[in-house]
């Protein structure tokens, strides 16, 4: 069967004429002025494949997230080495201008059927398929690059609406993680409370993580790239990065889930360990809305639950957090399925669930809870939190002693360090190196 296929870029009519030509493998559907009336073409189901001719720069993640959402697979022709490898870096093959019509029509078949074999259709799937045939027709020098693939490990620190310790979570094991010799990134992905900057006393709020969506929307997010935006953060016993989150709710449409996709493999490339904390809200927006373009509330949240290898569900263990917790995992479930989430219970107190608050807990978890078990308790301690808090510092450096710092160091089996490797500075305040 023909592939029907939809072009952009009016001067390079002779190629789209060849097109043509071929009577066979592909048919084009419709020519297009430029991109926003291809994507119209796209989303009213005509095309299973564009062309773009002309103009690829105005291509981003983002844009080629959602064409593929609807199941169109893009070829861009360019010469220069540069965009192709910038086109590669958000999922799309390339050719050359002056590509014979049958051969393009062939690179279109098999941008198709790479498409098809990944059955949600998502951007990255592509991505990583495309690096190999889309570079056959490009210079040596882009062919070279490699594709991306970091073997670092992804954290994810969710749990529901309520404060139930998240950021404390998230910071405290990713301080935990650097003081045990890890290379680590903490994301904030927060887009409804971001609060990691506030947390560790950074007073520059640069939104980092922003910063990188957009630049990882323009293809333009490599290591280095990311480096930049994630300044790094000192303790006594050791060093971490940090992208901070958005710096009002507002710019939630910043942190579209491609780019933040990219974001996140990209993290792997320069860390042992990607922290991240996440919002609490796990709908679908998408599911509320008919335009399939428009970006989603939660889709930092839920990006990140999907390409985690490790998701803390963190609940206040309280009589109004446990509830809450039990309902969260059930959203969970039906959201991120192939999760299995490691269950804690933070700020345990008797005041909030009687004598043995721990023994008291299980039981009835066993009793009401999901099948998942609780893995760990953590007991509730506002005056070492709150002077964490009050020191924009972490428990490494407030409460090293502390009960509560030894159980977060325990969920990632960091062995609780005393003496520092490294030690930079002696003030408790943690303080932002320059990079
Ligand atoms: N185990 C604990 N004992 C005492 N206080 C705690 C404990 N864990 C967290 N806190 C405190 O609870 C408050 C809320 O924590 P945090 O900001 O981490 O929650 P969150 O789930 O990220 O909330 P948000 O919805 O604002 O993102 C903070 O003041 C924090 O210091
Ligand atoms: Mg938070």
């Amino acid at each position: 069967m023909s592939i029907p296929v939809v072009t952009v870029g009016q001067a390079r009519e002779d190629v789209v004429g060849g097109l043509e030509g071929l009577h066979g493998p592909v048919t084009v559907v419709r020519r297009c002025a430029e991109l926003t009336e291809l994507l119209a073409a796209c989303q009213s189901g005509l095309a299973r494949a564009a062309v773009v001719a002309d103009g690829s720069e105005g291509l981003t993640a983002s844009l080629v997230d959602r064409l593929g959402a609807v199941g169109v697979a893009i070829i861009a022709l360019t010469d220069n080495a540069e965009e192709a490898a910038r086109l590669r870096g958000i999922g799309v093959a390339s050719a050359l201008t002056g590509v014979e019509s049958a051969a393009l029509a062939g690179r279109i078949a098999e941008a198709v059927s790479q498409l098809t074999g990944n059955p949600q259709g998502s951007r990255t799937g592509a991505a990583l398929g495309d690096t190999g045939t889309s570079l056959r027709q490009l210079p040596a020098d882009v062919a070279d690059v490699p594709p991306a693939s970091g073997t670092g490990r992804i954290i994810a620190v969710w749990g529901p609406a309520g404060s139930p310790g998240r950021t404390f979570v998230a910071a405290n094991i990713a301080g935990e993680l650097a003081a045990d010799g890890k290379s680590v990134l903490l994301v904030d992905a927060d887009s409804y409370g971001a609060s990691i900057a506030a947390v560790l006393g950074l007073l520059d709020e640069a939104a980092g993580l922003a910063q990188a969506c957009r630049l990882a929307d323009q293809g333009q997010l490599d290591a280095q790239a990311l480096l930049k935006v994630a300044p790094p953060v000192t303790t006594k016993l050791g060093t971490f990065r940090v992208l901070t989150g958005i710096t009002r709710a507002d710019r939630w449409t910043e942190l579209r889930g491609a780019a933040l996709t990219l974001v996140l493999e990209r993290a792997k490339e320069i860390a042992d360990v990607v922290v991240v904390d996440t919002g609490f809200c796990l709908e679908a927006d998408e599911e509320l809305s008919f335009d399939t373009m428009a970006p989603r509330r939660n889709a930092a949240t839920l990006r990140s639950l999907e390409l985690a290898d490790t998701v803390f569900a963190v609940g206040a263990a309280d009589p109004v957090g446990v509830p809450r917790l039990v309902r969260g995992l059930a959203e969970l479930e039906l959201a991120v399925p192939h999760v299995s989430p490691t269950v804690v219970l933070n700020k345990v107190r008797a005041s909030a669930v009687g004598r043995s608050p721990e023994r008291q807990l299980r039981d009835a978890w066993e009793r009401y809870g999901p099948a998942s078990t609780v893995s760990a308790f953590l007991p509730a301690d506002h005056a070492v939190a709150d002077a964490a808090l009050l020191a924009g510092s972490l428990l490494l450096e407030t409460a090293p002693e502390s009960k509560l710092r030894r159980s977060i160091a325990d969920l990632v089996c960091a062995p609780v360090q005393r003496s520092g490797r490294s030690s930079v500075f002696s003030s408790t305040a943690l303080r932002r190196v320059k990079g």
